[in-house]
């Protein structure tokens, strides 16, 4: 395959969990930052309380995703992609799906640690993971932080790669993932 395109396409449920999960992010992480700097009110405690069930929600939709990902190969990335590029590609997505685990993992941990329990959508209790510690909450705390940067850090250069692959390659690796836009590989 000489042109460019790749073979295939990535499926519905592949598109649809994709554009869940980096809509979640996006949100979670948003939020988050504007929660962090708020002084102590009610409004702060309910925006935590949010916060944690979009991540938890975020956690469990990403172990589906995970789960169907490991029983569906996706569409093999155009053949004239150089071989460190498409090593590249692959080594920030097997990255991604790590740090889309440890970042709420890291949440929930520091939650425990700092003794607040979290009770999902205030209805359903949560093991605390860790006993209350609060030196232990406070290093989570940069954890969580440090690992959301490095997340957000690699989400910059992956939606960078991906509008390069559609502006100066012109070839087909953003539209088999988007829902609406014509797949270049479908012409013709
Ligand atoms: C993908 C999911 C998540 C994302 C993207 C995310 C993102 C963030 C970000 C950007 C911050 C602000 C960091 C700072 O400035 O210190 C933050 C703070 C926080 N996150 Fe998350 N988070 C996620 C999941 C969770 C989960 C599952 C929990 C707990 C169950 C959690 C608990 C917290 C808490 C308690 C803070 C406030 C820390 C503080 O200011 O004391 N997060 N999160
Ligand atoms: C929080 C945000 C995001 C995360 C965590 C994320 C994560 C991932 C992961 C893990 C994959 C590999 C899918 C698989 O093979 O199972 C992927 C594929 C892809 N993502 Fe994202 N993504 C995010 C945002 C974006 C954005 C903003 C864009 C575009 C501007 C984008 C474009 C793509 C494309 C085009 C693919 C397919 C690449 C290929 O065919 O190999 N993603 N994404």
């Amino acid at each position: 395959m000489t042109n460019g395109l790749s073979q295939g396409r990535y499926t519905a449920t592949a598109v649809t969990l994709h554009w869940l999960v980096a809509l979640g992010i996006f949100g979670a992480f948003s939020l988050g930052l504007y929660m962090h700097e708020l002084p102590l009110s009610p409004q702060k405690l309910k925006l935590y309380s949010w916060h944690k069930w979009a991540g938890v929600s975020i956690f469990l939709l990403v172990t589906l995703r995970l789960m169907w990902r490991l029983r569906h190969r996706p569409p093999a990335l155009p053949a004239a992609m150089p071989r460190w590029q498409v090593r590249i590609a692959e080594g920030t997505h097997h990255l991604l799906y790590l740090l889309m685990f440890a970042v709420p993992l890291s949440g929930w941990l520091m939650s425990s640690a700092k003794g607040f329990q979290t009770v999902w959508f205030g209805v359903l209790p949560l093991p605390d993971l860790l006993g209350k510690d609060k030196e232990l909450g406070d290093l989570l705390q940069q954890v969580h932080m440090l690992l959301n940067f490095s997340m957000a850090g690699l989400v910059v250069a992956h939606a960078g790669a991906a509008m390069k692959h559609h502006l100066i390659d012109r070839d087909d690796v953003l539209t088999r993932m988007l829902p609406f836009l014509a797949h270049r590989g479908a012409k013709k």
